[in-house]
């Protein structure tokens, strides 16, 4: 099994190959994810909303990603691990978005980081390329900035908005980044992006002509309740499953019908 490296991930744009995206926060979804043959596995920051019951991506911290990257670390046997650099962990100084970055590659076993921001973000993701971390860079929804954007909306809609997110584009490449994250912006302008930009661009809620797609793994299986933005789909209803399979338990448990002989030891 040949395991995927950030080169494989920029050839596959280079030989037309969609490229294929999830997050996840465990070692038995990653393992899952990997025994699948998806590309990349994203230790998403969004671990705040979906794993630790927060409204918002602000709260997660260095200590909550170094106990879920690993985790992620240690499931997977070819795709390539990114984590995510929570809020603060980056913006403060370089040196600080230097340690940070060491230490999800160094203790969490990730092989590239990524950060949230374009033309504000490009000295840091240049001197995070400079010491030989791979970044992944992530414009235009960017869930980081909610009390900027005064909540979660499609960026990117006005003549303004797009020069300015092609300008983000463009310092994230010039930058160094390997691949980019475009989150919630028009099709089009995603499709313009994909063609001008020599790096993968990998969409959510950004069209079908991005280079690749990423979801949350909760969204995609149906475990987030009923937050479904439009550009989600559904592939398996696991609450229902699961809650089918609770129920039955309880049922079986308080009618005395689990455990039988074969489920006890002699
Ligand atoms: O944190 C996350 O899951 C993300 C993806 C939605 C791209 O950043």
């Amino acid at each position: 099994m040949k395991k995927i490296t950030i080169l494989d991930v920029q050839k596959m744009k280079a030989d037309g190959q969609k490229i294929t995206m999830l997050t996840a926060y465990d070692c038995c979804i990653a393992r899952l994810l990997d025994e699948c043959s998806l590309d990349i596995i994203l230790v998403g920051d969004s671990l705040g909303n979906v794993v630790l019951g927060f409204e918002n991506t602000i709260p997660v911290t260095m200590a909550d990603m170094l106990r879920h990257v690993p985790a992620v670390a240690r499931g997977r046997q070819r795709a390539l691990v990114v984590a995510d650099m929570p809020f603060m962990s980056y913006q403060v100084s370089i040196e600080e978005a230097k340690r940070n970055a060491g230490m999800l590659i160094k203790e969490g076993g990730a092989e590239a980081v990524k950060v949230e921001g374009g033309e504000n973000m490009e000295n840091v993701i240049r001197a995070l390329v400079d010491i030989d971390i791979p970044v992944m860079g992530h414009i235009g929804l960017t869930p980081q900035s909610i009390h900027r954007m005064g909540g979660y909306r499609v960026q990117g809609k006005g003549e303004h908005q797009r020069q300015k997110l092609m300008a983000d584009a463009l310092a994230v490449e010039r930058a160094g980044a390997f691949a980019i994250v475009l989150e919630a912006i028009p099709a089009s302008l995603s499709s313009e992006m994909t063609r001008m930009l020599k790096i993968p661009t990998i969409g959510i809620g950004a069209g079908a002509d991005c280079d690749g797609q990423v979801l949350v793994i909760h969204d995609l299986l149906g475990l987030s309740g009923t937050f479904r933005p439009k550009f989600v789909k559904q592939y398996a209803r696991l609450d229902e499953s699961i809650k089918r399979a609770v129920s039955e338990y309880i049922d079986e448990v308080k009618t005395g019908t689990f455990p039988t002989a074969e489920h006890s030891f002699k």
